[in-house]
């Protein structure tokens, strides 16, 4: 049997490397990886698939719908793993327009091209296709933000509060219209914070060890009480796989860690490590410093991961603690990307 093709957008980011590098360790299909190489692409994130059978890479932007047109027809693709966009919140409010064009048209685009290549018209998948996939990569952050207590499930109303999540509970909703207008075989996962190598350095975890490492004060919003739900990952990659193989079209999938942590104790915990692993003469910890908070702040993110776990099987393997381990040591060990 041909081996499955399929194109993964965004692929020179943090998540989007991280998932190539899991499918060619784990899998034998095909991936074209299509991505701008915008700031936060970085080719070294691919370097070692160079010349692997199963990796292609083009530098490309999804709003183009004409690449996109032609790199559908080239490869055929089966599947698409969407992981492109612009993530950064800070960044979404102080230039939101790259977010509206790449997250919400980009988004479009390739619905698009995905509908033209794998359907005669709405509800009516061609031969060769009927096992077709497209799977958007979502975030929790489109759900809001909550109070002390609660968790985000599929069904929270969404809430978006930046022009980050704003653009992407967008693409969500354009996605889930693809289906029930189409029949377009889509499926959503909406993921909260992750961390791990190759995370771009302008992010909560890698900014900390950075500073940390080079003496200076490391920064933390407001008073660091703000909640995120950490997940490595790696077990986010293998959550979306597992979504793509076994979710239910037109459906949602919520994935996190049940790793609730405060930003101050993700601090404590990364200067506690380093104080173990790289010792100076005081503890990291006393370069913790708080700076003015982020406009509009979410509170607090929390996942239930309930129905990922229930009816596909799904489990997180690290706990914040195991996982950060890894993910410090890697910066230490690639202080280039810092
Ligand atoms: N990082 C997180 O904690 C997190 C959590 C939940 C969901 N997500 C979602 O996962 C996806 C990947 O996030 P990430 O953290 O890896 O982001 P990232 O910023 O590290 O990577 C994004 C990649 O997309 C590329 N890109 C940007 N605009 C493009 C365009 N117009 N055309 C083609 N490529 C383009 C960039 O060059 C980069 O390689 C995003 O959709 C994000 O919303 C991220």
């Amino acid at each position: 049997m041909a081996k499955k093709r399929v194109l993964v957008t965004g692929g020179a980011g943090f998540i989007g490397s991280n998932y190539v590098d899991f499918m060619l360790q784990h899998f034998d299909d095909e991936l074209v990886v299509l991505d701008k190489l915008t700031y936060a692409g970085d080719l070294r994130n691919l370097e070692r698939f160079k010349g692997h059978p199963n990796y292609h890479f083009v530098q490309g932007d999804i709003c183009d719908s004409k690449l996109l047109e032609d790199l559908f027809h080239q490869y055929q693709f089966q599947q698409v793993v969407h992981f492109a966009a612009e993530s950064h919140v800070d960044n979404s409010i102080t230039g939101p327009s790259a977010f509206i064009e790449t997250n919400i048209v980009g988004t479009f685009q390739l619905l698009q091209a995905a509908y033209k290549l794998w359907m005669l018209g709405p509800n009516q998948l061609k031969d060769g296709f009927k096992g077709a996939r497209f799977l958007h990569v979502s975030t929790d952050e489109v759900y809001g933000t909550l109070g002390e207590t609660g968790l985000f499930t599929e069904e929270t109303s969404y809430a978006p509060n930046s022009p980050y999540s704003a653009s992407k509970a967008s693409s969500d909703f354009i996605v889930r219209s693809y289906f029930h207008t189409y029949g377009l075989p889509v499926v959503t996962t909406n993921c909260s914070n992750n961390y791990g190598p190759n995370q771009h350095k302008e992010k909560l975890i890698p900014t900390i060890i950075r500073k940390a490492i080079s003496g200076a004060p490391i920064p933390i919003y407001g008073d660091g009480k703000n909640v995120r739900d950490w997940l490595f990952v790696k077990d986010h990659c293998s959550g979306i796989k597992l979504v793509l193989d076994k979710g239910v079209l037109g459906e949602t999938y919520n994935i996190g860690g049940r790793n609730e942590r405060k930003n101050l104790y993700i601090a404590h915990a990364i200067c506690e490590l380093l104080d173990e692993i790289k010792p100076i003469q005081n503890s990291y910890k006393e370069q913790i410093t708080f700076v003015t908070d982020r406009p509009g702040h979410d509170f607090r993110y929390a996942i239930d991961a309930s129905k990922i776990e229930k009816e596909l099987g799904w489990k997180a393997a690290e706990t914040f603690e195991t996982g950060i381990k890894k993910t410090v040591t890697w910066y230490l060990n690639n202080t280039n990307r810092l």
